[in-house]
């Protein structure tokens, strides 16, 4: 496709796309697995990527069929392992943001694509304001910002809707398989940052931004 006549928004997911802090998140959840003596892999942790915090919680839990603890306890846990979380991703900073991601941003600007955030973590904002990227963006729409957890397309549409734009009209950028059939659902095209066996679902496949420039997206 002539992407630039078609393409009018991107979406970026933040964590594994933007930033790598899925060691940070697993660093945080395996101490917390450890305090509860529950065995947690980071092979396991594959699949924590673009869940919420609550529900990457339950599936730890149930790994040790402890899921039925109290609510006001879960939330407590959660809390812990976010504390946890913050103190490690205190340090980040410019250089933490991933080859090519300001290539892309940059091309969005001068191609007069409008750029927006779509992540389901509550931390995004903090992060991106580490990263010195927040006025990068036209719009940022995060955990703090959906009911739903993607596969829902809730956060893709919402960004979508904010940068006054269809989903049609829109590529997500994403890491998570769960981010992908949500950008599926919601009719947006996608690409996949990953292992293309795992992330085949998406319409263009790439390890990472760095391999390419958005001229890639004739192949849509
Ligand atoms: C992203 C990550 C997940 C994380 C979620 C919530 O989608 O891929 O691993 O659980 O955000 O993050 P938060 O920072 O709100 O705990
Ligand atoms: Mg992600």
């Amino acid at each position: 496709m002539d992407w630039k006549k078609n393409i009018k928004g991107v979406i970026f997911d933040l964590d594994g796309v933007i930033v790598d802090t899925a060691k940070f998140h697993y660093k945080a959840w395996k101490a917390l697995a450890d305090k509860l003596g529950i065995d947690f892999s980071e092979e396991q942790n594959e699949n924590l990527k673009g869940m919420s915090r609550m529900d990457s919680l339950n599936y730890i839990l149930s790994l040790g069929e402890l899921q039925n603890m109290l609510e006001d306890d879960k939330r407590k846990l959660a809390a812990s392992k976010n504390l946890y979380y913050l103190e490690l991703i205190e340090e980040l900073d410019e250089s933490d943001i991933l080859p090519g991601t300001m290539n892309w941003i940059q091309e969005c600007k001068q191609n007069g694509i409008k750029i927006s955030l779509g992540s389901a973590s509550k931390n995004a904002r903090r992060i991106l304001d580490g990263l010195n990227l927040t006025d990068h963006f036209d719009a940022i729409i995060d955990g703090t910002n959906t009911t739903e957890t993607k596969p829902h397309p809730q956060v893709f549409l919402l960004a979508a809707k904010a940068l006054n734009v269809e989903p049609s009209e829109c590529v997500v950028i994403e890491d998570a398989y769960k981010g992908l059939e949500a950008a599926r659902k919601g009719g947006f095209y996608s690409i996949g940052i990953g292992d293309p066996e795992i992330l085949k679902i998406a319409d263009i496949n790439l390890t990472s931004l760095a391999d390419e420039s958005m001229d890639v997206l004739e192949q849509l």
